[in-house]
């Protein structure tokens, strides 16, 4: 766990996780930090207390004793979302002290009932206040639907520090450095790609909530974004809510300039098409990514059709239908409420079609309103005639998907 002073009266302490599957869902190749806030005034707040996944508190209360804090001395303890990641430790709390209060929406109220039996809590509504005394005064905003129905905003005014929780979040693990301004390009690249990964994964389904939840940070004067998980944002907060407005975007229809190939192939049939469909794009000169279902992890498949502004679905039929493995990807970006976007399917079949038909039934059943080129299907193996009528089509997707890229 590491110690981090943002202002006077304001540290962060902060711990990777790694070897966890995030939501009990979903691969974090790359890890994921934990962070929580300690706003000191003449009274103590922690904001989104972490332990880790272990479940053992001590490492957080030991780290708070080292930045001069004892855990003895907290009066408030800020949930401004419930879930376990950010909350799992009030129970434990409790072990070392019996006399804090609880500060978090109505929603979280039940929640915190309900997970840890606390009911030491004060509810607040928006613009609530809490005076700790030396000048810090915190701020309560309610954001629901990020992702959970309780979660909120806290902000101080003294230093202008929105403490956003998941809002403005990232997966991937912070090494040396945790503020912006110390980030290398190279590290400001991977933020954004484990932003990317974790917006499409635990966020995207609520877009409309998330667009709102930026609204509302823009209301408020803010100097210093520190969220639950990635980097902190002193330098320029602007940039990660410019960054999650362009993800609200991809949810929604737009993307990069670049195109995801979802692909399955049973015996190799499709994948000649899927050989000669990569060999077009390169002669195109379109950046492109590739995932062959079932063997990639539906947290990777999911990012990389996120932030496409076009899509390739290369999927034969099986047993009269859609070849599993890519039904269920398609299925799982319909539950992600993934919208709008251009695409093209190619496919194999052998004595008889189908597929299509299940992917006008994913589609329509999860309101995907994806905007496809004409598909293309062949029985067997394709023939020269269907490699030309895949090239028109990618050629024709190309050319659609232009009005989507957003970068
Ligand atoms: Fe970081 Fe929704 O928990």
């Amino acid at each position: 766990m590491k110690k981090l002073k943002i202002a006077d009266g304001i540290h962060m302490l902060t711990m990777n996780v790694d070897d966890i599957l995030f939501e009990g869902i979903w691969e974090i190749a790359n890890g994921v930090t934990l962070n929580s806030y300690i706003v000191q005034g003449e009274k103590t707040a922690i904001i989104d207390g972490v332990i880790g996944w272990d479940g053992v508190p001590e490492t957080l209360y030991k780290n708070m004793e080292e930045i001069g804090v004892d855990p003895k001395s907290i009066d408030y303890l800020i949930v401004n979302h419930m879930e376990p990641d950010h909350s799992g430790w009030i129970s434990n709390f409790r072990k070392i002290k019996d006399d804090f209060t609880v500060i978090c929406t109505e929603k979280a109220a039940r929640m915190v009932k309900t997970f840890y039996d606390e009911d030491r809590v004060r509810i607040v509504k928006e613009g609530d206040t809490l005076d700790l005394g030396r000048g810090k005064v915190l701020s309560f905003h309610p954001v629901p639907n990020v992702h959970w129905p309780d979660t909120m905003y806290t902000y101080e005014r003294d230093t202008k520090t929105l403490f956003s929780c998941d809002m403005f979040g990232a997966f991937g693990r912070m090494n040396e450095h945790c503020f912006d301004d110390e980030l290398t390009p190279e590290e400001m690249d991977f933020f954004e790609f484990e932003g990317i990964r974790y917006y499409s994964n635990v966020m995207a389904t609520f877009t409309p909530s998330l667009k709102k939840a930026i609204e509302k940070a823009k209301t408020l004067d803010i100097r210093i974004i520190a969220p639950g998980h990635g980097p902190v944002y002193r330098k320029n907060p602007q940039k990660i809510m410019n960054d999650y407005y362009r993800f609200s975007q991809y949810a929604e229809g737009a993307g990069k300039n670049e195109v995801t190939i979802l692909w399955g192939s049973m015996y190799g049939m499709t994948k000649k098409a899927v050989d000669f469909a990569e060999r077009v794009l390169q002669r195109e000169k379109v950046k492109y990514n590739k995932l062959e279902m079932p063997q990639e992890s539906e947290s990777a498949m999911i990012a990389a059709v996120f932030e496409s502004a076009g899509v390739i679905i290369a999927a034969p039929t099986y047993e009269y239908k859609l070849f599993p493995p890519v039904a269920a990807a398609l299925n799982e970006i319909g539950r992600k409420r993934i919208t709008g976007k251009t695409a093209f399917r190619f496919g194999s079949y052998g004595w008889s079609g189908g597929a299509e038909k299940e992917l006008k039934e994913i589609m329509e059943r999860n309101n995907m309103k994806w905007d496809f080129i004409e598909s293309v299907e062949f029985e067997g193996a394709p023939r020269e005639e269907d490699l030309k009528r895949i090239e028109t089509g990618i050629l024709e997707l190309l050319k659609k998907m232009k009005e989507k890229v957003v970068e």
